[in-house]
This record gives C-alpha cells, sequence and structure tokens, in this order.
C-alpha cells in the first residue's frame, strides 16, 4: 500500500510529499464505557491507514483515495461538506482543528490502507488521526495527541453523526507495539500493560455482518444510558455520568427507570469493574482470569446491553467451548464486525478450521479471519 501511495502521489502531483501513518484498533475489553466515562483496554494493530501530504500554497485541499480511486477537492475555509463520507472525515478534522484556532495550509494527498473496511476496527479512527496527524506536524499546529483524538471524536459527533466515544482514536494515536492501554475516559490518564499470554495469540474472525443499523443504534444506547442516569441525578447529588454511579444507587432508584435503562446502566457499571479486574489480572500473568472476564464481557453485551447479532452471539459461543480459547467476544460498537479471541497457538489451525466450517454451515460464508499483532501509534514514517 505505501508503494501504491508513493506512486500515485508522484504521478499526481509530480514529487514526493511526507508519508504518515495511524493505524485500526482491537479492544480487549471495556465496551460501550468510553463516553459512559468508564475505562476501555485498547490496543492499536499493525494495520493503518497512509497518507502521503504535501502543502500546496493554495487553500485548496485536494485528496485522492486509493481504495474508492477518486479525487475531491474543497476549499479549506469551505462551509460546505464534500458529498462523499471518506472526504467529510478529512473535512471534519480540518474544521474542528478550525475551531480550536489552528490554521492548516492547503494540501495535495494521496491516502489509502489494510484495515479492513466495516469490521469493527475503527478504518475512521484512523483516518481521522493520520489526519490530524499529519496536519499537526506539517503546519506546526501544536496540538498534543489528547487533544488530535478530541478532534476526531468531535469530528465523528459532527460531521458524521456518530456520538462516540474517545477510545478508537486514542488507541490510534497513543498505541505502543505489544501493549494494552487502559484509558480513564473520564480523567484520560492511562496505563500500559504489555500484553504477552505466552504461548497464545490475538486472533480475529470478521461475522462479514455489515453493522449497517450501528450509528443509530449506537445513539440509541448512549441515550438509555443518559435516561438511566438522569433518575439517579434527580436524587443523589453531583452525578454526572455512570462513573458516579454504584450497583447500591442503582438498585434504590430502579423503580423510578424504565427497565431497558436500568438493564443498560447494570451492565455499563458492571464492564467497567470486568476491564479492572481484567487488568488486576494481567498484572499478576494470570490469562485464565483475563480470557473470563472477556466472554463475561460477551454475555452482557448480548444480553443486557444487546448491542450484538446472531452471528456474534455464534462465534463467540463456539470459541467459548473450543478447548484452547482463553477468551473470545465480540468487540466494538456491535451489530457486525468482528470477535476477538484469545488462542492457543497450536490451536490456531485447528480453531480456524472449525470456526470456519461450523460459521459456513450455519450462515452460508465463512467468517474472514483476521491475524494480526498489537502496534504502535501514529506516526511519520521516512
Ligand atoms: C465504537 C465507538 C467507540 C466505542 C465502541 C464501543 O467503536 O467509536 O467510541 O464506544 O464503539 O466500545
Amino acid at each position: 500500500m505505501k508503494t501504491t501511495i508513493r506512486t500515485k502521489f508522484e504521478a499526481f502531483y509530480g514529487g514526493p510529499g511526507a508519508l504518515y501513518t495511524s493505524p485500526g484498533r482491537v479492544n480487549l475489553i471495556g465496551e460501550h464505557t468510553d463516553y459512559n466515562l468508564g475505562f476501555v483496554l485498547p490496543g492499536a494493530i499493525d494495520k493503518a491507514i497512509y497518507l502521503e501530504l504535501k502543502p500546496n500554497n493554495r487553500d485548496q485541499v485536494r485528496v485522492y483515495s486509493v481504495d474508492y480511486n477518486e479525487t475531491v477537492e474543497f476549499g479549506i475555509d469551505s462551509a460546505e461538506k464534500p458529498e462523499q463520507q471518506w472526504a467529510a472525515y478529512i473535512y471534519g478534522v480540518i474544521k474542528e482543528m478550525q475551531k480550536r484556532g489552528a490554521v492548516p495550509g492547503g494540501f495535495d494527498g494521496v491516502f489509502g490502507g489494510d484495515v479492513p473496511l466495516g469490521a469493527g476496527l475503527s478504518s475512521s479512527a484512523a483516518l481521522e488521526s493520520v489526519v490530524g496527524f499529519a496536519l499537526n506536524d506539517t503546519f506546526d499546529l501544536g496540538f498534543d495527541r489528547m487533544q488530535l483524538a478530541k478532534i476526531g471524536q468531535m469530528t465523528e459527533h459532527n460531521y458524521i453523526g456518530v456520538r462516540c466515544g474517545i477510545m478508537d482514536q486514542f488507541a490510534s494515536l497513543f498505541g505502543q507495539q505489544g501493549k494494552v492501554l487502559q484509558l480513564d475516559c473520564s480523567s484520560l490518564e492511562y496505563k500500559v500493560f504489555p500484553f504477552e499470554p505466552q504461548g497464545y495469540r490475538v486472533l480475529l474472525l470478521d461475522s462479514q455482518v455489515k453493522h449497517s443499523l450501528a450509528s443509530s443504534e449506537y445513539n440509541l444506547r448512549r441515550a438509555d444510558a443518559e435516561a438511566g442516569i438522569a433518575v439517579i441525578a434527580k436524587h443523589v447529588p453531583g452525578i454526572e455520568s455512570l462513573r458516579d454511579v454504584t450497583f447500591e444507587m442503582l438498585e434504590e432508584y430502579r423503580a423510578e427507570m424504565e427497565e431497558i435503562w436500568y438493564r443498560r446502566c447494570h451492565y455499563v457499571i458492571s464492564e467497567n469493574q470486568r476491564v479492572l479486574d481484567a487488568c488486576q489480572a494481567l498484572e499478576s500473568g494470570d490469562y485464565e482470569t483475563f480470557g473470563q472476564k472477556m466472554f463475561g464481557s460477551h454475555d452482557g453485551l448480548s444480553k443486557e446491553y444487546e448491542v450484538s447479532c446472531p452471528e456474534l452471539d455464534f462465534l463467540a459461543e463456539k470459541a467459548r467451548r473450543f478447548d484452547g480459547v482463553l477468551g473470545a467476544r465480540m468487540m466494538g460498537g456491535g451489530f457486525g464486525g468482528c470477535t476477538i479471541n484469545v488462542v492457543r497457538d497450536s490451536e490456531h489451525d485447528a480453531f480456524v478450521d472449525e470456526m470456519c466450517r461450523a460459521y459456513k454451515q450455519a450462515y452460508g460464508i465463512a467468517p474472514r479471519v483476521i491475524d494480526m499483532v498489537i502496534g504502535d501509534g501514529a506516526c511519520r514514517l521516512e
């Protein structure tokens, strides 16, 4: 991909630009907790979006997408969002930077990547992050990585219509090879944990179900949780998010809530605890317990938060019964995309064969198998 980008850039603009990259992410545990100001445990992956870029000294942005084989051009100060969704991400990042007082200049760019699209690996966050990182570096805008993550997140809110949390952009910008990052989404402080289960590896199985419902349902989940918080906040001063809510409070005011709000809130509080427990297990090298927490996370996502789907439940259940799998669960926003599995090296092939066979029998299509390793976050490539 890098070579293709270099070649296209040279051909279009007659000379090289600077090449940047920002990766997709996995999340080991802590799902739908970020926008509830709880804990997540993501890592960056070795699949990324690459962007080559060069200032053009005009106030125009001109970008070619390798994957879509099209060029979009718009004025850097344009008030009109481009029609193409991929270009809207770039436009949104620029607008969010401008809102914060920065003045990025016009540029020519070519981008593409190998983050599988629509598989829940945050290709969109990778795009926002690489654009933010590259513009920040090229035009010396002075943002730090956390500010770039927020710029990406607000691009989703304001230009894409998904009220996402900060996990994906954070992971894409802060990732470290072989490490997972426990982010406290309230304070935005994070702790780094090595993730090196000896004799095991992380494997993704893409259900191939495209999460088309995802953004509308995603925003609804967020609203359910907010409704639950509002009930408790009427009684308990200072409650601003589910982070401030205990199981005791939830039980005490349960009668005033719709059952569904209760379940959503119960899931989030439980999932936060699972992240903390899982990290404690990591500290003592207890991957067995870690895996159990992953299974618990899947159950909660499926039954309480209701963001799974039959295909993901099938994959998670089947993995749970497979000897040699430490943990497995659906990953990301849900309604499709991948499961994440921690599988014994020696069982890898047998696991893949069995999962493909069974899934194909049930759904007529094999899952896409995505082998990956945990890699580094955004950077400039030489
Ligand atoms: C999507 C969002 C993230 C996060 C996950 C669920 O990936 O972009 O912010 O909420 O879903 O954990």
